[in-house]
């Protein structure tokens, strides 16, 4: 962005944000106190989620409607596909797995669902309920490469559990 005349904006002003994951924990904590209904839960973290990053270009739920299938639940961003079955896709597998997938580079995962073009890199993580079963997965995509960390996989777990499983 420029601002008036023909000096260039200084670099000060171009920030990229990058998550706050204390706050965000506390945000959501405060937010869904006292709520159990998942879908809720699932389009506040969302939201919250979304929202509190730039590298997040698309941020959102698929849930476990069936044995093996995933389909879309609340979300930010573009359109995702609708349905997933668990054989298909970074979402599938982590859904098959229970692990979380951390995709650095999104055209050397075989068989990655791409809903769309411009997303480069991908963390997928397990959403568990109390019992410890898989009730969906948390995709997030960005259209950087390389764009997560273990340190994000570890801080979004840890909110899914303090939200899903308490
Ligand atoms: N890329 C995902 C599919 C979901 S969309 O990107 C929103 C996958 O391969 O599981």
């Amino acid at each position: 962005m420029r601002r008036g005349g023909s000096a260039p904006c200084p670099a000060a002003t171009r920030t990229t944000m990058t998550v706050d994951y204390p706050t965000l924990a506390r945000t959501v904590a405060a937010l869904t106190e006292g709520e159990d209904d998942a879908v809720a839960l699932m389009a506040t973290l969302a939201c919250e989620i979304h929202h509190s990053d730039d590298r997040f270009d698309w941020t959102g739920f698929y849930r476990v409607t069936a044995p093996g299938l995933l389909k879309i639940g609340p979300y930010q961003g573009g359109h995702g596909c609708l349905v997933i079955p668990f054989s298909r896709g970074v979402c599938g597998a982590c859904a098959r797995s229970g692990e979380t997938q951390l995709v650095p580079d999104v055209e050397a995962f075989p068989g990655h669902i791409a809903c769309a073009s411009s997303t480069r890199s991908e963390l997928v993580l397990p959403v568990r309920d109390r019992s410890g079963a898989i009730i969906a997965v948390l995709d997030i995509d960005s259209d950087l490469p390389d764009a997560f960390t273990e340190a994000d996989a570890t801080a979004l777990q840890d909110i899914l559990d303090a939200t899903f499983a308490r």
